[in-house]
């Protein structure tokens, strides 16, 4: 799972910090914590040896079955932190990249976020991946809806986060 935010009590990564420690029976939740240390995108230093943090966010990604996204958009966009990320792994033509994987997001703004989410599909659409969208979840997150240890206490909001999740899992291939 990968948030759009760095901000300490974001939504968008309290959703997911959630689904971390929610996460139905047989499916394992993990939180790719290295967007803000990742450096800019430079195709000069997209070749053979990798800078380290790079290397690191595509050994997870090709770890990982599936991918869940929670973005805020900024100034009608994807926030540049994040939209680096999805810039990294254009390049990863190893087996387990993004392209083929299924994908999904959930939009926690109550603004709605289109364009951000417009922007994700766009890109989500050139790296190939395989969006999932009967787990692309609407799950509106208030500021207030998040406890000091960044998680959402809410039973309604977990109830959704599991459908999600679900639906995700339910794409992936078996084992
Ligand atoms: C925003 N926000 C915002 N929301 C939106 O729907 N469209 C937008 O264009 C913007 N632009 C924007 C710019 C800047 C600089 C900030 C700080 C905020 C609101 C933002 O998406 C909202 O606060 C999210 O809830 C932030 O997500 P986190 O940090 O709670 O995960």
């Amino acid at each position: 799972m990968i948030s759009g935010s760095l901000r300490r009590y974001s939504t968008n990564t309290a959703v997911l910090a959630t689904a971390q420690v929610a996460s139905p029976t047989g499916i394992v939740a993990a939180l790719y914590e290295g967007v803000a240390g990742l450096p800019h995108f430079n195709p000069d230093d997209d070749g053979p040896s990798l800078p380290e943090p790079v290397a690191v966010l595509r050994a997870q990604i090709r770890k990982a079955d599936a991918v869940l996204f929670s973005t805020p958009e900024y100034a009608g966009a994807l926030p540049g932190s994040f939209k680096n990320v999805l810039d990294w792994a254009v390049g990863d033509d190893q087996p387990g990249s993004l392209n083929g994987k299924p994908v999904a997001w959930v939009n926690v703004s109550p603004r709605g976020a289109e364009h951000a989410r417009e922007s994700l599909r766009r890109v989500l659409g050139y790296l190939g991946a395989a969006i999932v969208e009967s787990a692309c979840l609407n799950i509106p997150v208030s500021r207030d809806a998040v406890d000091d240890d960044g998680l959402i206490p809410s039973d309604e909001i977990r109830a959704q986060i599991v459908v999600a999740l679900s639906e995700l899992a339910a794409r992936t291939e078996p084992g």
